[in-house]
């Protein structure tokens, strides 16, 4: 390995998808896979397939399917954790096993109720095991960060005379500060005698904020892989944010000095992608791909960067695939000029998912003044489904008031045929819902819902992301309109959709969280 590449391990689809109410389905999953495998991360790590049978679906769809990146299965340091990551990952072109244990006393102890000894035994046993699958495994002290320093040393050498090709040092609970986290890697590379025969990986969590500052000084400081998630997602206050580490490395480079093989225009894409299915709305000041990162209010600034970008931007919007808002088409543009503009921002639609996309341009023309590029990706990803469209919103008629009875007729067009009922409720938009209910013949609980106004303006597009509970499981739609009612409904239709896909493939079942078995104590693993 060359000692200034950084290797990006992704794991938006695993610690990221443990973010607290998302739920992505397996084709969710793949789509999100492929863009990262464009994107250009080194690994993937699609999910920790014993969780349940959908991670274990997803691991494998994406094993079989996503081509470039090494695809990383999680399982715990017991053999039934290992062979079943083994069976999901086996297709992958490049499979790698990832098998964890936790190593400081506090987990030892509350946790898995084991002595060191017993750990290290496991943690040796585990990696062996795993090695007779794939020459490619990565061994996880868990909780690293905040385990004895000799004992550490002691298990990643062990771990690594077992065979560990990638030794991952996380900040599990984000208790580091920058400063430390280094020095804790630079002592780590410093005293394992063989750490030469492995990769030093780190992965941060933000509960401090210092999530990407942490991953920052671990790789000043000797680590050659770096874990996070697209638009720093995942348990608690998320994991390390992909994109601002990576763009840290690029702006900087001639202070880290450091290479990575990601291609940049794909970054706001894929945060975009990431958002919209797992329903985290990026918030507005986030850096890099929060909707202000590139903005300037300040009459001065905006003179400024008129005059010299450089004044105030230390980084072009366009190297991360950001085009800036311009006013583009009109409601006299034909599909070929429409066509080419959707694969300028990175949509190539053809067939059906053109007519229907550009049918929702034209509509849109009629009822807004000025059509922006971010209107063209909402409108297209509102059309472009992930699972077949079962149910499509025809029509839609309300009546509202302060002294009316809310009431909603809507039209449903089921497998083509159109069907028609009518409601009452709460509001308009709960009126629709019942009647969505009814002609779906699901019945859905909006548990969030969150609207946001794609551009600004009276006229601008509404963006809706509902989270609806269909038995046991949670469904994330989205739906964009001028009209905010319209939005909501066709985000509900949306999660109905993901919800009659599962129901007529049989998935059934909450999904539960991973928890932490009781240690196989002195199980011999060989
Ligand atoms: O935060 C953590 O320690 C983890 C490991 C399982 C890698 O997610
Ligand atoms: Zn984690």
């Amino acid at each position: 390995m060359s000692d200034n590449r950084v290797y990006i391990f992704d794991t938006t689809l695993r610690d990221g998808e443990q973010s607290p109410g998302v739920s992505l389905n397996v084709q969710e999953k793949v789509e999100i896979a492929q863009q990262l495998a464009r994107l250009g991360v080194d690994v993937i790590e699609a999910g920790f397939p014993i969780a349940s049978p959908g991670d274990f679906e997803a691991v494998k769809a994406i094993a079989e399917r996503v081509k470039g990146p090494i695809i990383a299965g999680l399982c715990r340091a017991t053999r039934k954790d290992i062979d079943a990551a083994w069976e999901a990952l086996k297709q992958a072109e490049s499979p790698r096993i990832h098998t964890f244990i936790a190593t400081s006393d506090i987990h030892l102890r509350y946790k898995l109720q084991s002595t060191r000894e017993q750990v290290l035994e496991q943690a040796v046993a585990a990696v062996r095991y795993a090695k007779k699958f794939t020459p490619d495994v990565e061994f996880s002290a868990e909780d690293a960060s905040r385990s004895d320093l000799d004992y550490l040393c002691q298990i990643v050498e062990k771990v690594i005379d077992a065979g560990a090709t990638v030794v991952n040092l996380p900040d599990t609970v984000g208790y580091a500060v920058p400063e430390e986290f280094g020095r804790f890697i630079r002592t780590i590379m410093e005293r394992v005698p063989n750490i030469h025969r492995a990769t030093i990986s780190v992965h941060c969590h933000n509960d401090l904020g210092l999530a990407v500052a942490n991953s920052l000084a671990a790789i000043m400081n000797g680590a050659g892989q770096v874990e996070g998630a697209i638009n720093g997602i995942g348990e608690r206050a998320g994991n390390a944010s992909l994109e601002e580490i990576i763009m840290a490395l690029y702006t900087k480079k001639a202070f880290y000095q450091k290479e990575v093989g990601i291609r940049y225009q794909e970054i706001y894409r894929t945060s975009r992608l990431v958002s919209s299915l797992t329903g985290m709305v990026v918030q507005a000041n986030k850096a890099i791909v929060g909707k202000n990162a590139f903005a300037h209010e300040a009459g001065i600034h905006q003179d400024g960067v008129l005059k010299e970008r450089t004044t105030y931007e230390i980084m072009k919007p366009e190297l991360i695939g950001l085009h800036r808002s311009n006013l583009v088409l009109g409601k006299h543009s034909g599909r070929h000029a429409f066509s080419e503009r959707l694969k300028e921002l990175g949509f190539e639609l053809a067939g059906e998912e053109l007519d229907k996309a550009f049918y929702r341009f034209k509509d849109l023309c009629d009822k807004k003044k000025e059509v922006t590029n971010e209107d063209l990706e909402a409108i297209v990803k509102d059309e472009v489904w992930v699972v077949p469209e079962k149910f499509r919103l025809n029509y839609l008629y309300f009546a509202s008031g302060t002294r009316l009875i809310p009431t909603a007729t809507v039209g449903i067009a089921v497998e083509g045929i159109v069907f028609e009922d009518a409601g009452t409720g709460d509001g308009p938009v709960d009126a629709a819902l019942h009647v969505v209910d009814k002609i779906t013949g699901l019945s859905g609980e909006l548990v969030e819902y969150k609207l946001n106004a794609v551009t600004g303006g009276r006229d601008a597009l509404g963006e809706v992301a509902a989270k609806v509970k269909v038995g046991e499981r949670i469904y994330i739609g989205r739906g964009v309109s001028t009209d905010v009612i319209e939005a909501s409904v066709r985000a509900y239709i949306n999660a109905m959709n993901k919800a009659a896909y599962d129901r007529d493939r049989g998935v059934n079942g909450r999904r539960i969280a991973v928890d932490d078995p009781a240690p196989e104590n002195g199980q011999n693993l060989d």
